[in-house]
């Protein structure tokens, strides 16, 4: 009985998929947040390097991967996957869970995936200084230890609340030697606007956006990098569904249900979209998304087009969106909270290619705990909503008396989020669904999109 399913280093993907040719039916346009006309790649240049904006909106399915990002990778890639023996026999289940273990890079999540290839097409470009925000601080710190590792600057915009929180995250941003600002900050217009209507504004994800786009669109030195949602950041996360096809293939099984937790979609997207295009071919398989409810942009949201940030600078994609200015509660799983989804992602979505469930923080952490006393690992109170799906699924399948095998991912550990597993033991954490009327009032904020 193996438990962990190990590749050797060679088998690190040599090309990235690109599910864009795949997609059922037509991509929507982005819009021109100035202009209200679609994009073109010259609109872009300002914020992102050539090769990004080409990997954004090639039709080509499969991508080379640069040596130079492979070398980086290979610090920790390919990921290790395990089979949760201990976690099936504590649950008494017939299912078969497996899950892919993404918090053995040196941030502690899937984040550097993307964060390599990012800056890495910047240095090329001349790029002097990168510009980005960060909510919990995974991808601050994913895209901090990327700069360094290409001679990059680093100017990192943290969602105030999390400063506060997370300190050792910021500490980690600046030892691998980014600049940390808590946001809103009074060093952009866009923050500078928030400070004056609120001082003490706990700032989200879509102000500090705001800040770093505007500091990399004012700056000749400087572009701007995002963690999520964007579909080059999908295509260089699907290292993660490549390698786990193979492994799941040297355990000789394959999963009739894959799982990843959602935020603005990427580590998703890496688990899942290899797989889609399995199901694409007439595999019969789920794919699942679990999301917050304190931030169900999944599963209560609309399908519109929107701004990705709060002060209406960033393009406007049509995508599942809880409206621009949502502002989310202070719920410990800060990286699940951005009031938008991937495009790729929500098309699926709403072609009925894959389902999305939304869960509880409680029933999150809950499931954590009893990963953890079983399988070891401390999740990232993210991947924790993975977890609770994937439990849910294998207890579904006991009681049904039926066979299963249960894919997800685990998308990062919680070594640096000891402070949230402190508040579920000291029983300060409540379930907090969003209120309808809350995302009525926002959603009547939408762009007009002709
Ligand atoms: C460990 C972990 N998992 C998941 C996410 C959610 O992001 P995404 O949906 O882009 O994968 C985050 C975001 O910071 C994260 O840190």
């Amino acid at each position: 009985m193996q438990t962990k399913i190990m590749l050797p280093e060679d088998r690190i993907p040599k090309q990235w998929y690109n599910i864009i040719p795949d997609m059922p039916g037509q991509l929507a346009p982005v819009i021109h947040p100035g202009t209200m006309q679609p994009v073109g790649p010259d609109d872009l240049l300002p914020l992102f390097p050539m090769g990004l904006i080409e990997q954004e909106v090639s039709s080509q399915r499969w991508i080379d991967i640069p040596d130079e990002v492979r070398d980086i990778l290979s610090l920790w890639r390919p990921s290790p996957m395990f089979r949760a023996h201990r976690l099936e026999k504590t649950l008494g289940t017939p299912a078969k869970i497996y899950y892919k273990y993404e918090g053995v890079s040196p941030a502690g999540s899937h984040k550097p995936n993307t964060a390599v290839p990012q800056a890495y097409y910047n240095k090329i470009a001349g790029t002097k200084r990168i510009a980005s925000e960060t909510g919990a601080g995974q991808w601050g710190s994913s895209i901090a230890l990327a700069c360094q590792m290409f001679g990059l600057e680093c100017m990192i915009y943290m969602v105030k609340v999390s400063f506060s929180q997370k300190p050792y995250r910021k500490s980690m941003m600046q030892l691998w030697g980014a600049d940390v600002v808590p946001s809103p900050s009074n060093l952009t217009n866009a923050g500078r606007a928030v400070l004056t209507a609120d001082p003490n504004s706990n700032g989200s994800l879509g102000i500090a956006i705001s800040e770093a786009v505007e500091d990399a669109a004012t700056r000749e030195d400087t572009r701007y990098a995002l963690g999520s949602v964007l579909n080059h950041v999908c295509l260089h996360q699907t290292v993660i569904g490549l390698e786990a096809k193979e492994q799941m293939a040297i355990a000789g099984d394959y999963p009739d249900v894959v799982i990843g937790c959602h935020g603005g979609g990427s580590n998703f997207a890496g688990i899942a979209f290899p797989f889609i295009a399995d199901k694409a071919n007439g595999k019969n398989i789920r794919i699942l998304a679990a999301e917050p409810i304190s931030c169900p942009t999944l599963t209560k949201a609309v399908y519109e087009f929107d701004y990705g940030d709060t002060a209406k600078m960033a393009p406007i994609s049509r995508m599942y969106t809880l409206g621009h200015d949502f502002m989310p509660p202070g719920i410990h799983a800060g990286g699940l909270r951005y009031h938008g989804a991937a495009p790729l992602v929500s098309q699926l979505l709403h072609e009925g290619v894959i389902e999305a469930r939304a869960v509880g923080q409680v029933g999150c952490f809950e499931a954590a705990v009893q990963f953890s006393r079983a399988e070891g690992i401390i999740p990232a109170p993210e991947s924790s909503h993975a977890i609770r799906a994937a439990i849910d699924e294998a207890l579904q399948a006991k009681e049904e008396e039926q066979e299963k095998t249960i894919l997800f991912n685990l998308s990062g550990h919680g070594h640096v989020d000891m402070a949230a597993y402190d508040a579920f033991f000291s029983g300060q954490l409540e379930d907090y669904e969003y209120p309808s009327e809350a995302i009525e009032k926002s959603l009547a904020h939408l762009p007009k999109v002709g």
